[in-house]
């Protein structure tokens, strides 16, 4: 097979997977030899329950899929006792069907869709209610991330990475003022996705890349890019150090990934504080019952830390009332008030009264951001570290 055709097959014992990732298209039968070797290895070795993580097959051609239903034909008759869960990603959407037709035919299989519940909060997170929110946040963060992200190592004419790009303003954003050799942005979300691409089609810019995937799994390979961001993105899974190893990943060695998110509970505005902190903390309370965490901006660094990135840097966008366009702040706090007492609210089953509750906070948030006396903010924590160099051996 030539390189364009590549895959990789692993066994993992510990977990009792085989895990098949690439491209497999065999010209003959031949090439197959060690998918077939792997494969009857690892079930003769297993009891119970035999993994195969196909999450990151993105191509399988016929002959392969003869290959695999093969092997199932065979484990059936040779060890009836063992059952095989095909794990798949929505991200490769002929998958789940395809595999689907070979669990037909074989009782003893079954196909998991493993980001079917990748976290609780997905469907919240990952509907169009949430775009008025993105594009109105984008557009007050912006004017401070432009700076910000000189300090951070971004500079012209680099490989950059956008994973949970949400409506792509971003990319965009990166795209004019940093003019990239190359911008890639991943996102979950279909709508979202179109979204972006309607918006980068308007605008004539065809260079982005925009991709479906998942942030945990993606389909970009290693050590590749100079810059790998994701933004307000960790704070909505339960595992985010997943998400922080693939970034890692697919970072060059002496590259950067740029990280920012929440804390929420510092959201503030005065004069009615009592109820705006009341709020806040209660939206907290609905995210973590969805496996999300808002205060997770501080944390970074003890994240970026331990998974080994160097040279960590950390500092907070405040966005005021005094220097951020009053209208746009209030604006942004109006569309998570309605996101918040509407999907959210319904989501979690928010009792009515609590949701008037939410609704007035919101109100008391905005009214400090408009009052002459009043001040409010909205403070984002921006995280940054670099991916050591491997070390030479001596
Ligand atoms: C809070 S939004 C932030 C979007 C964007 N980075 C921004 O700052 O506007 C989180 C994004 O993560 C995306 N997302 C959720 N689960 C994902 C996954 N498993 N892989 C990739 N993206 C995912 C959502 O669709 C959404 O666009």
């Amino acid at each position: 097979m030539d390189s364009a055709q590549a895959y990789s097959i692993r066994y993992h014992e510990n977990n009792q997977e085989v895990a098949l990732e690439g491209s497999l298209r065999p010209q003959h039968a031949g090439d197959l030899d060690p998918v077939r070797q792997c494969l009857a290895e690892a079930a003769a070795s297993v009891r119970g329950t035999l993994y195969l993580n196909l999450k990151r097959l993105r191509y399988l051609n016929h002959l392969a899929f003869l290959e695999l239903a093969r092997f199932l034909d065979h484990c059936q008759r040779e060890w009836p006792d063992l059952r095989l869960k095909l794990v798949v990603s929505s991200a490769v959407p002929w998958a789940p069907i395809r595999f689907g037709h070979l669990t037909e035919r074989f009782p003893n299989a079954i196909v998991e869709q493993y980001d079917k519940a990748f976290y609780p909060g997905q469907g919240v997170i990952e509907n169009d209610q949430l775009i008025p929110v993105l594009r109105t946040q984008t557009n007050i963060v912006w004017a401070h991330e432009r700076e910000l992200l000189h300090r951070h190592g971004l500079r012209h004419g680099l490989r950059v990475a956008d994973i949970c790009c949400g409506i792509g303003d971003f990319a965009v954003l990166l795209h004019k003022e940093f003019k990239p050799e190359v911008i890639v942005a991943v996102d979950h979300s279909r709508p979202f996705l179109q979204y972006a691409i309607q918006m980068a089609k308007e605008f004539g810019i065809a260079d982005i890349e925009y991709h479906y995937g998942d942030a945990a799994n993606l389909f970009l390979s290693s050590n590749t890019f100079d810059f790998v961001t994701s933004r307000l993105s960790l704070q909505i899974f339960n595992r985010p150090e997943l998400i922080l190893r693939e970034l890692l990943r697919i970072c060059k060695p002496g590259g950067r990934v740029y990280l920012t998110n929440e804390m929420m509970s510092h959201n503030y505005g005065y004069p009615r504080h009592e109820s705006v902190s009341w709020t806040y903390a209660q939206t907290l309370k609905m995210l973590a019952s969805l496996g999300m965490d808002l205060s997770i901006g501080p944390k970074m660094y003890s994240l970026l830390t331990d998974l080994g990135f160097e040279d960590v840097q950390m500092e907070q966008i405040g966005i005021t009332n005094t220097n951020t366009v009053v209208e746009d702040f209030a604006r942004v706090i109006e569309s998570w008030e309605e996101y918040i007492t509407g999907e959210l609210s319904t989501a979690t089953q928010t009792p009515r009264e609590v949701v008037e509750r939410l609704h007035a906070g919101f109100q008391d948030h905005v009214y400090a951001i408009r009052s002459r006396r009043g001040f409010a903010i909205w403070p984002i924590f921006v995280a940054s570290g670099r991916k050591p160099l491997p070390t030479r051996s001596t």
